[in-house]
């Protein structure tokens, strides 16, 4: 598969997790999750307030799959079907050579490598199954796990900086 179309969804499985679709029984982890202060505090986003905005959300995302403008995976453990956390490909280039990525996880699952094996699956799938020659992460400079994660991940920093945030660019010649 070259390009965007994510239907059929693309499942995707690692050692230790399974990337899915959101669902609608998603809609109280992702309350917790977008409602949570330490999981926003560099984010930036309006925190969700109510299970109605959870639900909005999952809604808008998946109607966003349909169209292929962006793909969004719920991070669970295998062997339990409890999302800990998100990550995501978007704002792709008209061209489909360029997309961002975003990743959230449940803050009681940080800390034990889900995220870095999450993140490897989900920029294969970008750069060998979709065709993307390049992907960046705009991080705040004081969210040091992030940072990290993006390091590990073979990101490298870029001269610039967005609304306050750093640039971290990761290209197809850096993982081959
Ligand atoms: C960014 C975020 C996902 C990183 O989470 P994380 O748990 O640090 O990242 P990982 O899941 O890859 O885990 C790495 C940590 O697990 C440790 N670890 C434990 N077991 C491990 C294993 N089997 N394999 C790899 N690492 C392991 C690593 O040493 C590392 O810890 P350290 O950073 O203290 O050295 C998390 O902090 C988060 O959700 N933040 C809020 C949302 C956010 O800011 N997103 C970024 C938007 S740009």
């Amino acid at each position: 598969m070259q390009g965007r179309n994510f239907s059929p969804f693309p499942v995707l499985k690692t050692q230790r997790l399974t990337l899915r679709q959101l669902s609608g029984g998603d809609e109280n982890e992702i309350l917790a999750l977008r409602s949570d202060d330490e999981v926003n505090r560099y984010l930036g986003r309006n925190p969700a307030r109510s299970i109605d905005d959870a639900r909005n959300f999952i809604r808008a995302i998946n109607e966003s799959i349909e169209k292929n403008e962006s793909i969004y995976w719920a991070v669970t453990l295998n062997g339990s079907d409890t999302l800990v956390g998100t990550i995501c490909l978007y704002d792709f280039s008209i061209d489909n050579s360029k997309a961002e990525i975003g990743y959230e996880l449940v803050p009681g699952f940080q800390g034990k490598g889900f995220m870095q094996e999450a993140a490897i699956k989900v920029i294969d799938y970008g750069i060998r199954g979709m065709g993307l020659r390049s992907i960046d992460a705009c991080t705040h400079p004081g969210n040091g796990r992030s940072t990290r994660l993006l390091e590990k991940l073979g990101f490298k920093k870029d001269c610039s900086v967005n609304d306050g945030l750093v640039l971290f660019r990761l290209t197809r010649e850096q993982e081959e």
